[in-house]
């Protein structure tokens, strides 16, 4: 008789912050096709203050409510789109908070996935690139393969998260169903 996995929360960050982000439509087309596994839990970076170290010893409320949010899930996948070649600022931003103060590094050990889409031909590439620099150093496993850079047409994800095509919906089911068996390899 087999059992089902345990459901593990996966904390889900959305490096844009437009609202017709084609990163937040990924984000819902992955979640769609999600294992029943995973949790989602979608954790906002929009309403964080910008880094300031003056604000360390009393952390002001939405950096806590954001380390919390971390906290409590069992691995992090981060959706990111690429600003000239490198991490959109709002995500880095959330990165540097979760890693302060020294010593109470969010990050540490959470097991990460990074993926992420693009109108440009690279689709995000550059950006996971720089963004698995600076998980290595805070000490986040980070999922190696399988990659996603997806080059996003605006036919590739309906608004809600669909998948019409049904080599993308493999590829984006393959990624998912990978980023659970990490998530669980770390929290077993
Ligand atoms: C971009 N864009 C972009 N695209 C890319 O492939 N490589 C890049 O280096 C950049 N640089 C860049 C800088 C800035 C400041 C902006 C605002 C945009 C275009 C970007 O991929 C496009 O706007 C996406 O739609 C952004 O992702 P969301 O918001 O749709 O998720």
């Amino acid at each position: 008789m087999s059992t089902a996995p345990p459901v593990r929360r996966l904390g889900v960050i959305v490096g844009s912050l437009r609202q017709a982000s084609f990163n937040r439509r990924l984000a819902l087309a992955l979640q769609r096709l999600a294992p029943p596994s995973l949790q989602w839990q979608p954790i906002a970076v929009g309403d964080l203050p910008l880094i300031n170290q003056d604000h360390e010893s009393a952390l002001p409320a939405p950096v806590q409510a954001f380390k919390q949010a971390l906290a409590a899930c069992d691995g992090l996948l981060l959706v990111t789109p690429e600003y000239n070649r490198s991490i959109p600022a709002p995500l880095k931003n959330a990165i540097d908070w979760a890693s302060r103060p020294k010593g109470q590094n969010s990050l540490g050990g959470k097991p990460c996935a990074i993926c992420g889409t693009s109108p440009g031909q690279l689709g995000s590439a550059a950006a996971q690139q720089h963004l698995r620099n600076v998980l290595s150093v805070l000490n986040a496993p980070t999922m190696s393969q399988p990659e996603l850079f997806l080059h996003f047409t605006p036919e590739l994800i309906a608004e809600d998260g669909s998948v019409a095509n049904d080599a993308t919906r493999q590829v984006l089911e393959r990624y998912i169903a990978a980023v659970a068996a990490w998530v669980e390899r770390w929290a077993a």
